[in-house]
């Protein structure tokens, strides 16, 4: 067990209430500011909370302030821009504070889900094939890429714009999708080939010795079924619409060796990434047995309950621990 430490988290501004900036009390809603904070009291650390915004001179009056020897960085976006999370990063890096989790470089490469794509491509590893369409620019197809092509927001996560129509199946479709990206979302689209297969989210936390936790599926109801065929934003925060679709999330259950060509993928995937500390992988399986990369998240929700701490609850990790552990990850990177 090591040291108790002075730790600052930073947290959106817009997570912190009025009446409870300390995050004191349980709020009506379970937040995952709340449990990181509550779980770092109970470990016996000193925890201080600031709030992230456009207003730098409070961050730099808080830090200076709370001298904190490590920043527990819970920000995913700045003033609602997500593409600004890497600034943040950045900024604490400039600050020379040890902060938990990715850093400037894994948040800018794991953001863009267009320049991930390529970056993993030129490890070989495996992608589904893409066509980006620039905001602003005219909508020009290419004819190498087959229908169905699922179409994105190419900086946002949480399956923001993703919804049933983002799987198109004619130059039509594709083009007004796009439209429907570039208009609502103001950033570039990218159409990515649709991979037909089960879908995994793989958590892995460490550093230079990873761990893959136990793996979660989304299981689709595919057979005869109208439903989605992907985890739309419907599909990830609506469980009534998940009833009714019969989508549930749950421990996957897969065959050994693919299930070690699955975790040696992700841990290569966390190193090209320079994803640090804990993140989660999404990909699908095919039934010839091929791994797709979709999208690796630098900051998986590690709210108590979610995904991420219910993974490593199966594999033996208490919430408690987890918390613990990725202090610790991250305080050793800068040892
Ligand atoms: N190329 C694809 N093939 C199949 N399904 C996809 C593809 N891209 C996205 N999806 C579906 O959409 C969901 C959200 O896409 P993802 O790229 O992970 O975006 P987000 O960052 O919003 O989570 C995925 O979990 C998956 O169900
Ligand atoms: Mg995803």
């Amino acid at each position: 067990m090591m040291k108790k430490l002075n730790i600052t988290v930073l947290v959106d501004q817009g997570e912190i209430s009025a009446s409870d900036p300390d995050f004191l009390y349980p709020p009506e809603e379970p937040i995952t500011e709340y449990h990181v904070i509550e779980t770092l009291r109970e470990l016996g650390h000193n925890v201080s909370v600031l709030g992230a915004d456009k207003n730098v001179e409070n961050m730099i009056r808080g830090f200076k302030e709370y001298e904190p020897e490590l920043i527990f960085n819970l920000t995913e976006h700045l003033a609602g821009d997500r593409k600004f999370d890497k600034n943040i990063a950045s900024f604490i890096e400039m600050m020379d504070i040890p902060f938990t989790g990715t850093g400037s470089t894994g948040l800018l490469l794991t953001r863009d889900k267009r320049l991930c794509k390529q970056l993993l491509s030129l490890h070989r590893i495996r992608v589904p094939k893409f066509v980006f369409f620039p905001f602003k620019k005219t909508i020009k197809l290419s004819k190498t890429i087959k229908f169905p092509l699922v179409v994105k927001p190419v900086l946002e996560d949480s399956s923001e714009g993703i919804s049933n129509a983002s799987i198109v199946e004619s130059e039509d479709a594709l083009r007004d999708r796009v439209k429907f990206v570039h208009e609502g979302w103001k950033q570039g689209a990218i159409a990515e080939e649709y991979i037909d297969g089960r879908e995994f989210y793989v958590g892995v936390i460490g550093n230079k010795k990873l761990r893959v936790l136990p793996i979660r599926e989304c299981r689709f109801n595919f057979e005869g079924s109208e439903g989605p065929r992907l985890a739309t934003y419907r599909v990830k925060w609506n469980p009534e619409y998940r009833k009714k679709w019969k989508i549930s999330f749950d421990f996957a259950d897969i065959e050994t060796q693919i299930m070690k060509k699955i975790e040696r993928t992700c841990k290569k995937v966390f190193k090209i990434l320079q994803l640090k500390d804990y993140a989660r992988i999404d990909i699908r399986l095919t039934s010839e047995g091929d791994i797709y990369i979709l999208e690796a998240n630098a900051n998986p929700d590690i709210g108590y309950g979610d995904e991420f701490a219910e993974s490593a609850e199966k594999g033996g990790i208490s919430y408690l621990d987890l918390i613990q552990q990725i202090i610790e990850n991250a305080f050793k990177r800068y040892a």
